[in-house]
């Protein structure tokens, strides 16, 4: 058997199937293996996957893992299952139910790869992200949410479009939980080392943060029948690739935190340093009042789901 990377996806829908695809194509693991309960669908995918790798002569192979106990020693695992909202559901509806699948899926990825980074992807991300570091009983450096460098790149990709130019110069920050409070640093953000005061007027940045926090509505409200998946996939490779390479980079990701920003037990978006340990440092960025206000109040979001899942006694022999 070969000693090189194997990463495991739980989900091959759109999400999921297209992380592989991005990793496939990175060519940065030996093997990708993709967990569905449409098991057919996720042999045709990764065939598919495959045999695309070999066009580009990528050495990845991806194969189909037949339940979990086929998720075996991976390097990284990604979890994408979920369930969307569906009619009459309420919020609290959906959190019980991803909550449950997360937890099943966790001591499925506790058990066989006790040793992997686990790459959370599902929604509400913060909230599953928790849920995921207390039913693997994982050190938090190796449970990370995946919604920063999603956002970041949704407010990048705003700002190109609102300058007419800076394309693939532009840097931008978004903090906080993966929400409507999410937290958009245009203090943060540069064009090839400008700041964005300097290029834009004080509305076009508001109106800049306003469509980031509503970026994945925006595209929820074109495809009518799902959500994002080129953008939060390609995200989701980029940390799987830091972490195989080991590249010590710093993205923002979702974190647990134990004091740092002044939040303990919860999870918030903050910049990591990504490494093969994971979550390797967390960096604590000087915040200035309004944007600790904001961070507060994407906390207090994050907390309030938190805290339905205790009153639902979820976590219970925890
Ligand atoms: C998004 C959803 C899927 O931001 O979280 O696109």
């Amino acid at each position: 058997m070969s000693q090189g990377k194997r990463v495991g996806i739980v989900g091959a829908g759109n999400v999921g199937a297209t992380v592989a695809y991005s990793l496939a194509m990175l060519g940065s693991c030996h093997e990708i293996i993709l967990r569905d309960n449409k098991i057919d669908v996720a042999r045709g995918k990764a065939l598919d996957m495959s045999q695309a790798a070999s066009a580009v002569r990528s050495h990845t192979v991806v194969s189909v893992a037949e339940d979990m106990s086929d998720l075996v020693n991976c390097d990284v695992v990604v979890v994408t299952a979920g369930s969307p909202r569906l009619p009459g559901m309420s919020r609290d509806d959906l959190l019980m139910i991803n909550a449950s699948i997360t937890k099943e899926v966790i001591q499925g990825i506790a058990e066989y790869s006790p040793n992997a980074i686990i790459i959370m992807v599902s929604n509400p991300l913060d909230a599953m992200t928790y849920v995921a570091l207390k039913e693997s009983g994982f050190d938090r450096s190796r449970v990370i949410g995946m919604a920063g460098i999603l956002d970041s790149s949704r407010m990048a990709a705003f700002i190109q479009e609102k300058l007419g130019y800076g394309g693939g110069q532009i840097r931008a920050s978004v903090m906080g939980g993966h929400g409507d409070d999410m937290v958009p640093l245009p203090r943060y953000s540069t064009v090839a080392g400008v700041p964005l005061s300097d290029v834009l007027s004080e509305d076009e940045i508001d109106e800049i943060v306003v469509r980031t926090r509503n970026g994945g509505a925006e595209i929820v409200g074109h495809l009518k029948t799902g959500s994002a998946y080129y953008a939060p996939a390609k995200s989701t490779a980029i940390m799987v690739d830091a972490i195989l390479k080991d590249t010590k980079q710093i993205h923002p990701c979702a974190v647990y935190l134990e004091g740092e920003y002044g939040y303990k037990d919860v999870v918030s978006g903050v910049p990591v340093m990504l490494g093969a340990n994971g979550a390797e440092k967390i960096i604590e960025v000087t915040l200035d009042e309004a944007e600790q206000e904001m961070f507060k109040k994407s906390c207090a979001s994050v907390q309030e789901l938190i805290d339905s899942l205790n009153k639902n006694n979820f976590f219970k022999g925890k």
